[in-house]
C-alpha cells in the first residue's frame, strides 16, 4: 500500500506535466472533507441524485425489473454513507421484495458504519457486508445464480478517463449474467457557470480536499511541501465535458520527499494535475458501453436535468 503510494507519487511528480492520482484523496481527513463537499450549496451532484432516489423510487424499482417473488442481490460498489440508497432500500423492504443488500468497499470502517446505521433504520433489511476489491468480490458472488442489480452511484465513474471507464464497465459485465442490471449514476454535461463552482466552492472545502493530498504526502512519505505555496486551480471545458483540478505552484520551489530520497522542482505557475471529473451525455455513454455486454434500458434524471441514473441491462 505505502510502497504503491510512493511509486505513484514519484512517477507523477517526475512527469511533465506533473500529476497525482485522485484515488489518494481519501484518507481519514479526505473522507471527512468529501462528506463536507457533498453538503456544499455549490456541489449539486449529491443533491440531484438524492432527488432521483427520493422522488422516483417507484420508477427505479420498475427500471431494475425486480419481481416480488424472485430473490435478488442488490450490490453497491463503494458503500459511502448510503443516504441515497436508503431511500430505495426503504421502498424495497416496504414493498415486500425478497433481497439482500451487499455493500462493497475496501474500507471495513466504512462498511461497519453503514451497517450500524442500517440496523437502526431498517431492522428488517438483510445486509451482507463485502470487504475487498470490487472485482474480487464480484468474482466470488458470480458463483451463485441469483439475479443481481449492481449500483455504482455518485458519478464516481467520472474519475476514470473514458478508455478506463469502458474497461471497467466491460469487466462489470463479465461479473454478471444475462438479465442482470447495472445502475450507473453520472453527472451530465452542462454550463461552466454551474459545474465550475461545484469544484471551486466559496468556503474553500474543495481547495482543502486537494491540498490534503500534499499534506498526506508530507505525513506519510515524510515530505516538506509548503502547502501555502500551492493554489487550487480547477478548470472545466464545456465542449469536452471534463472538469479538471490542478494545484498551481505560486513560487519557484523545491520539495524534498524523504521516503523517496528525491527532490522535486516546481516552477512558479507550474501545475500538478490532481483529478478528472468527467461529465456525460447519451452519446458519450453509448460510446463507452459500445463494446461491452450492456445496453441502455432506462434513464432517470432529476428535475433540473443536471444528473442521470442510467440502467443498463446485461445481454
Ligand atoms: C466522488 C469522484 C464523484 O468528481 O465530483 C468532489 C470527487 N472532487 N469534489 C467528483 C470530488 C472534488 C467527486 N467524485
Amino acid at each position: 500500500m505505502l510502497e504503491q503510494f510512493k511509486k505513484d507519487v514519484e512517477k507523477g511528480l517526475s512527469s511533465s506535466p506533473k500529476f497525482l492520482s485522485s484515488k489518494y484523496f481519501y484518507d481519514k481527513k479526505g473522507d471527512e472533507l468529501f462528506v463536507k463537499i457533498m453538503g456544499l450549496p455549490e456541489y449539486y451532484l449529491t443533491r440531484s441524485e438524492y432527488e432521483i432516489f427520493s422522488e422516483q423510487t417507484a420508477q427505479i424499482i420498475e427500471a431494475i425489473g425486480v419481481q416480488k417473488e424472485t430473490y435478488f442481490e442488490l450490490i453497491e460498489l463503494g458503500a459511502g454513507d448510503g443516504a441515497k440508497t436508503k431511500k430505495l432500500l426503504h421502498a424495497l423492504v416496504e414493498g415486500g421484495f425478497h433481497f439482500d443488500y451487499l455493500p462493497v468497499d475496501i474500507s471495513q470502517n466504512a462498511l461497519d458504519g453503514l451497517e450500524q446505521s442500517l440496523t437502526r433504520e431498517l431492522p428488517n433489511l438483510s445486509v451482507r457486508k463485502q470487504q475487498g476489491d470490487y472485482f474480487e468480490v464480484l468474482a466470488s458472488l458470480k458463483k451463485n445464480q441469483h439475479p443481481k442489480v449492481l449500483l455504482f452511484l455518485g458519478s464516481n465513474i467520472g474519475n476514470m478517463p473514458d478508455r478506463l471507464a469502458t474497461e471497467f464497465i466491460y469487466k462489470l459485465g463479465a461479473s454478471l449474467r444475462t438479465g442482470d442490471k447495472l445502475f450507473l449514476g453520472v453527472d451530465l454535461i452542462k454550463a461552466a457557470s454551474i459545474v465550475l463552482p461545484a469544484y471551486n466552492d466559496s468556503q474553500g472545502v474543495t481547495r482543502d480536499f486537494n491540498l490534503n493530498l500534499l499534506e498526506r504526502i508530507n505525513r506519510e512519505l515524510e515530505a516538506d511541501f509548503k502547502i501555502s505555496n500551492f493554489r487550487h486551480a480547477p478548470e472545466y471545458c464545456e465542449e469536452e465535458g471534463v472538469a479538471k483540478s490542478f494545484l498551481e505552484s505560486t513560487a519557484d520551489q523545491e520539495v524534498f520527499i524523504s521516503s523517496i530520497g528525491k527532490t522535486f522542482t516546481f516552477k512558479k505557475g507550474e501545475k500538478i494535475h490532481m483529478e478528472v471529473s468527467r461529465k456525460y451525455n447519451d452519446e458519450i455513454i453509448n460510446s463507452i458501453i459500445a463494446n461491452t455486454d450492456f445496453y441502455i434500458s432506462h434513464k432517470l434524471m432529476d428535475r433540473k436535468g443536471y444528473f442521470a441514473d442510467y440502467i443498463f441491462c446485461r445481454r
